[in-house]
């Protein structure tokens, strides 16, 4: 009697399980919304930095996407990311060595999961936005364990997921002669809240005499932000001098993002960073490749500095020796900085999500996302 009700049961309970678990995968993911901003920083964060190449090794392992950044940037299907294959289909997971998991992609329905899990396979959460994005409490669904490693652009990242590297940016740049001009800078604006005192700063400079060409969306009657990727920027707008490169939040760690790398020094513009700390910028950054606003008491001094740049060429040429010293590598940019800052703690070239998982032997499971991403910030960057 009592085995025939358990028969039942367990058979029951299969039917059960399997309607759950099919209704399960092809539940749509919630896609939230996105302002222009973070959609651009998106499309940055998805084209960009996986390392796509076209020869492939046999039967590569197989990272699985649940789903693409926002629901639409992600690299394409079959791509290869340093020896993985890139799939999104789901019906592969138990093939997958990881899978990964855009903030976007997953939701409070979604964990506890109620799909298969493979204790080996490892469990990305994959985020490009600032913790400020968030607020203080806006991760906690994804606490409580469901998560092995952290992709983010934070160095204390399981694997960094950055949005610029030194020897990225000996690729990218033009080596020797660059067009000098006499316009000021470009910024953008953004309506998130950080940006409210990056704002009191451009107007400060503004203030001070600084002549600066603004685009983007909160300056009435300018142009648009340029939509294209890479973000080249229209000849005007690349005669710039310096690119106010001024992030949407203060003193996050390690949020230096497509401002710094992609809109100054990819358009071969000096950036004058506001934001992220000056140790942070300088321990991914080339040396002398960039201003940083904490260094001067005020923005009219700052001001005024880069009224005398504009003046003495020789000394606003200095910010362009290392990308036109031909025998620059990654590894004497890295030198030169220690060097200068002998206690830095400079960040080497980052491994990829592939390699990582590929060399990882260890079991981790992430106990909170909460105090991994957001907690251990400092006040600043959370207010
Ligand atoms: C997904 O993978 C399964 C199993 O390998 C395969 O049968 C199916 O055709 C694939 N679906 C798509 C859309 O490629
Ligand atoms: C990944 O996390 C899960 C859930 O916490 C855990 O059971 C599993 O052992 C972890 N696996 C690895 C390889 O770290």
């Amino acid at each position: 009697m009592i085995k025939r009700k358990l028969v039942k049961f367990a058979f029951a309970s299969y039917i059960m399980l399997t309607l759950y678990f099919l209704w399960g995968w092809n539940a749509e993911n919630t896609t939230r919304e996105t302002s222009k901003e973070m959609s651009e920083t998106i499309k940055i964060d998805e084209l960009h930095l996986d390392t796509v190449s076209t020869t492939a090794p046999k039967k590569p392992p197989l990272i699985l996407y649940w789903g693409k950044a926002w629901g639409i940037n992600g690299p394409d299907e079959g791509s290869l990311m340093d020896g993985c294959t890139l799939t999104y289909n789901r019906s592969k997971i138990s093939d997958a060595i990881a899978v990964v998991f855009h903030f976007t992609m997953i939701n409070k329905n979604q964990i506890p999961w109620q799909h298969y899990r493979d204790k080996k396979q490892i469990f990305v959460w994959w985020c490009g936005e600032g913790p400020g994005y968030f607020g203080k409490d806006g991760l906690r669904e994804f606490d409580g364990g469901f998560f092995n490693w952290t992709w983010t652009f934070k160095r204390s990242a399981d694997v960094l997921r950055y949005y610029g590297s030194r020897k990225e940016a000996l690729t990218f740049v033009k080596k020797g002669k660059r067009a000098i001009d006499d316009l000021w800078g470009v910024t953008r604006c953004s309506g998130t809240n950080g940006a409210i005192k990056r704002m009191e700063y451009y107007k400060a400079l503004v203030t001070a005499g600084l002549s600066i060409t603004t685009f983007g969306g909160c300056f009435p009657d300018v142009e648009n932000i340029p939509k294209q990727y890479p973000m080249l920027f229209e000849p005007k707008w690349r005669e710039h001098k310096f690119y106010l490169a001024f992030e949407n939040a203060i003193h996050c760690r390690d949020y230096i993002t497509e401002k710094f790398w992609d809109n100054a020094l990819k358009n071969d513009m000096v950036p004058v960073v506001w934001g992220p700390t000056k140790d942070d910028v300088l321990s991914v950054a080339p040396l002398n490749s960039f201003i940083h606003t904490d260094d001067f008491d005020s923005p009219a001094k700052l001001a005024e500095y880069l009224q005398f740049l504009d003046k003495n060429d020789d000394e606003y040429r200095k910010y362009f020796r290392w990308r036109e010293d031909e025998t620059m590598t990654d590894k004497k940019m890295i030198r030169m900085t220690q060097e200068r800052y002998p206690d830095l703690n400079i960040e080497l070239t980052p491994k990829s999500l592939c390699a990582r998982l590929l060399e990882n032997k260890e079991t981790k499971i992430i106990p909170s996302v909460t105090d991994e991403f957001i907690t251990s910030e400092t006040p600043e960057c959370l207010s």
